[in-house]
């Protein structure tokens, strides 16, 4: 908002843009050019488009009204011409994660979740290395282990660490996810509703959906390696 309605946003306060956000419509952001595919050679472009809500507008409405603001991104998507949408940040986490939202529109959309967990993963490990961390030896920890990305991404780890801690608000549902990393061959599990039990992990990956930050930096042991997906950020700054 601020950057890019600077005036509006220093006089407005904050509860009033949440508000407003709800009335507001798509915005068109910018025209990306110039980016070539390795697999084609080509040069691809896209449009970033603005679907006019703010994070805890999202969660809050009810998700058939986020959906319809979504769709009508989506048309303006095609009309300028795109031939798939992406959902970035919450319009991939509302209600059914886009399979309503690809109902109403005639291109294909995607969440890009597997490219996510595929990226954090990968950086998680690499980050580690930098550091000296050998993850086989090491505690991790996945907070929002019950959500899509958490969930994969708990998957991946699972067989490359020493133990995996699972933090999540439902038992039920930790204990499907614990079924699943078991499965993918993890070594030791614990799972936890509890934040502060991260406290013994080296590596941390955290993608909740939670309006505002969640890991304060007393949670986290000295010398943690944190990889954070979550937008807005888990990681308290
Ligand atoms: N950086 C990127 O490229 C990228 C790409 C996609 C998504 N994301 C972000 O990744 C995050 C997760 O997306 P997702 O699609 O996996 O979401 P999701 O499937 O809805 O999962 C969200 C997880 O967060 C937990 N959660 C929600 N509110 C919480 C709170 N207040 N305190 C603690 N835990 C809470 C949920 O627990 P329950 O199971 O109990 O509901 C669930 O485990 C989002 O912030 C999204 O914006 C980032």
């Amino acid at each position: 908002m601020a950057r890019k309605y600077p005036l509006l946003a220093r006089v407005l306060p904050t509860a009033l843009i949440h508000f407003f956000s709800r009335f507001w419509p798509p915005v068109y952001l910018s025209h990306v050019t110039g980016v070539r595919s390795e697999a084609t050679g080509r040069e691809i472009e896209g449009w970033l488009l603005a679907c006019s809500f703010t994070a805890r507008q999202m969660v809050r409405l009810p998700p058939q009204t986020v959906y319809k603001k979504i769709v009508r991104t989506g048309r303006l998507a095609q009309r300028l011409g795109a031939r798939i949408l992406g959902l970035g940040a919450f319009a991939s986490v509302v209600g059914d994660g886009g399979v309503t939202i690809a109902r109403h529109l005639n291109i294909p959309v995607t969440t890009g979740h597997s490219l996510t967990v595929a990226v954090v993963v990968e950086t998680l490990l690499e980050a580690a290395r930098c550091r000296g961390i050998r993850p086989a030896l090491t505690t991790a920890a996945v907070v929002g282990a019950t959500g899509s990305i958490g969930s994969a991404c708990a998957e991946l780890l699972a067989p490359m660490v020493a133990e995996l801690v699972l933090i999540g608000r439902r038992e039920s549902r930790l204990a499907q996810v614990r079924a699943r990393v078991e499965t993918a061959g993890a070594r030791l599990v614990r799972t936890s509703t509890r934040v502060e039990d991260i406290r013994e992990a080296r590596l941390v990956l955290s993608a909740t959906s939670a309006a505002k930050p969640i890991i304060q930096p007393q949670h986290l042991k000295h010398g943690a390696v944190v990889c954070d997906v979550a937008l807005p950020q888990d990681v308290s700054l």
